[in-house]
């Protein structure tokens, strides 16, 4: 989830791409850059770190010519340096590229190409698409042929925007990432989102997948993939640029909720083989795990409740596994042998008390895998491996995306450890695969429902909220809880259902709404949990698919579309996101920003 700026005009590109790259700042990232047609040759200026550093790095530097490209980078392939920093570009320089997404098939062409010939300078996917472009036309094929045939041997998700020297033409080319067209008398914007260019101008033109712009000074042509010419309608935008990071939603947290059918997507995106029913984690091939004897996950917060949910997979796998409180491991920690894996989880890769947990693991000879969203963070640098989780940057301070993401990559890492260790997965893949890979479209189609809203607004004046659930809905239940009680202040507390009979109970009043959990785990006895509190006066509200059993008994249903066991949980957390949120909207509370609460906490 980088950031894309692209300008052709009558004055200096530069200036233009710099604000730009400002722009996008809101999307977090970790190095820079700019490429500007000379004169003589295209310039390229790219570093590591902001934007503000990019700017000293150009320093007396003359930059100057009316098209260029820009990009923010948020690393997937390869860690945060000046190397990997885009505009990427071929052996000569003729051409440069600036790409979000991932090109899944890009070891395979940089084989290729390095068969061929050309020379590499950086870890990422995206510089095959340069040399790409090149051979095409050492091939003696056009610049515009050339643009097209590169991006049509792509495999995976993009958003490509190229130029090439001598001409002032931009290409572009969108495949499951967004790119969209800035249009203002004779100057033109390419950008992955609107805000790069708002203030230049407010009418646009989205690329749908497949589409080819070219954009010179006259205007911009349209194509699909084959060359053929095809229409898209400019449309206005109603945004007031200071709120334009946030796109249509009053918060960060709101969008980011909706992100998910995408942060989802890009988490499984070439990881997964449906059909198979493989499962192909990048460095961790068949036999990685053959010596794990025992897991044990380190996490706090909202990663603490993502690695409960991955060590009850891994048991459900048949794996020994304990999620541990990263902030009590130096005094709890169980014993470590050389059968154990030790896995911190965290979305920042900074927090103190997780990687205190990981070094006295790594002190104490266990092996160590780091899940975690930030390329070249901490825990991913001192840990033995690294599973990214690909969720792009989460500005709001109350996790959401990044524990779907962490949730369904731990998933997935679970019976991969089952399979070297047992000699196959222990869950039906030909079954969890499938579902996983229907998620994101499932997930759309329930962010367009108002059921939370409406239960939030149901709800409102109540004194506690209570969360339950069993199995897989545990972890769920906790999250639901920390996640209401972060963003509204209200007291909330998350309990194994069949735990509400041994205390909490005695809590239970007409005025605390019970939000239940069903996962398939046992429903008939969370079910019977749910109905004790009922039958004390508390309002059920049932998170289950719509022709579950609990809708029945229940005063209240949140539906969540009917999928695997394994994953169920993971729709009605999003639904409990929602809730929340909802809530909190309500009493007015300061929603991406928490009272005493913040995003990364790097002290213990
Ligand atoms: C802070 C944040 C939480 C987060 C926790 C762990 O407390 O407010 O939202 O879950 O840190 O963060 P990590 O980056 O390690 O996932």
């Amino acid at each position: 989830m980088c950031g894309i700026i692209g300008h052709i005009g009558t004055g200096n590109a530069l200036e233009t791409l710099l604000t730009g790259l400002e722009n996008l700042e809101y999307r977090g990232y970790d190095s820079a850059g700019i490429a500007v047609q000379n004169g003589s040759g295209i310039a390229v200026q790219k570093r590591s770190g902001k934007v503000d550093e990019l700017k000293n790095s150009i320093g007396d530097r003359h930059i100057e010519g009316n098209v260029g490209i820009g990009h923010t980078r948020w690393s997937t392939h390869g860690p945060p340096t000046d190397e990997n920093a885009h505009p990427h570009t071929d052996d000569t320089a003729d051409v440069a590229v600036v790409h979000n997404g991932i090109i899944e098939n890009y070891a395979d062409l940089k084989s290729w190409l390095r068969e061929r010939g050309h020379e590499f300078t950086s870890d990422t996917d995206t510089e095959v698409i340069p040399h790409l472009i090149q051979y095409y036309l050492d091939a003696g094929m056009a610049n515009e042929a050339a643009f097209r045939r590169a991006i049509d041997e792509l495999e995976g998700s993009y958003a490509v925007t190229a130029m090439l020297d001598g001409e002032h033409v931009l290409y572009a080319a969108r495949q499951g990432s967004p790119l969209v067209v800035g249009v203002e008398d004779d100057e033109f914007f390419l950008a992955s989102d609107v805000p790069a260019f708002l203030e230049y101008t407010d009418t646009v033109v989205y690329l749908e997948d497949g589409d080819v712009a070219i954009v010179d000074e006259d205007g911009v042509e349209f194509t699909d993939l084959a060359g053929e010419s095809i229409t898209r309608e400019p449309e206005t935008v109603e945004w007031d640029p200071e709120q334009a990071g946030k796109g249509e939603y009053d918060h960060f947290m709101l969008k980011e909720i909706y992100e998910q059918p995408t942060s989802l997507a890009q988490a499984i995106e070439g990881r997964i083989d449906p059909e198979n029913g493989r499962i192909a984690l990048e460095d961790f091939p068949s036999g990685t795990f053959e010596g794990v004897g025992n897991v044990q996950l380190i996490a706090c917060g909202t990663s603490y409740h993502a690695a409960l949910y991955g060590s009850l997979a891994l048991n459900q796998a048949g794996i020994r596994a304990t999620a541990l409180l990263a902030n009590e491991y130096s005094v709890t920690a169980p014993p470590v042998d050389d059968e154990t894996l030790v896995i911190a989880v965290t979305q920042s890769g900074e927090t103190a008390d997780t990687l205190n947990a990981l070094r006295q693991a790594t002190a104490a000879g266990a092996d160590t895998l780091t899940v975690t969203n930030v390329v070249g963070s901490t825990a991913a640098r001192e840990a033995d491996d690294t599973l990214f989780i690909r969720a792009g940057p989460e500005i709001g301070v109350a996790a959401t995306k990044t524990f779907s993401s962490q949730a369904v990559m731990l998933t997935l890492l679970a019976q991969r450890i089952a399979a070297d260790t047992c000699g196959e997965p222990p869950a039906d893949l030909t079954s969890l695969l499938p579902d996983l890979s229907r998620m994101p479209a499932q997930l759309e189609s329930m962010l367009v429902t108002d059921d939370a809203a409406r239960i939030a607004d149901r709800y409102r004046d109540s004194q506690s909220y209570f969360f339950i659930g069993r199995g897989l809905g545990y972890p769920v239940a906790l999250e639901g809880a920390l996640k209401f009680k972060e963003i509204t202040y209200e007291h909330a507390e998350g309990f194994a259902s069949g735990e509400l009979k041994h205390g909490p109970l005695a809590l239970v009043t007409p005025n605390t709404p019970v939000f239940a959990v069903f996962t398939g785990d046992e429903d008939e006895k969370t079910l019977k949990n749910a109905e004790e509190a009922q039958t004390r006066g508390a309002p059920v509200i049932a998170i289950c698919p719509d022709d579950h059993r609990a809708v029945e008994v229940a005063d209240r249903h949140i539906a969540i579309p009917a999928t695997d066991s394994e994953l169920a949980g993971l729709f009605a957390n999003v639904q409990l996101q929602l809730v929340s949120y909802h809530a909190a909207n309500q009493l007015d509370r300061p929603i991406d920003k928490p009272r005493n609460l913040a995003k990364s906490v790097t002290v213990e």
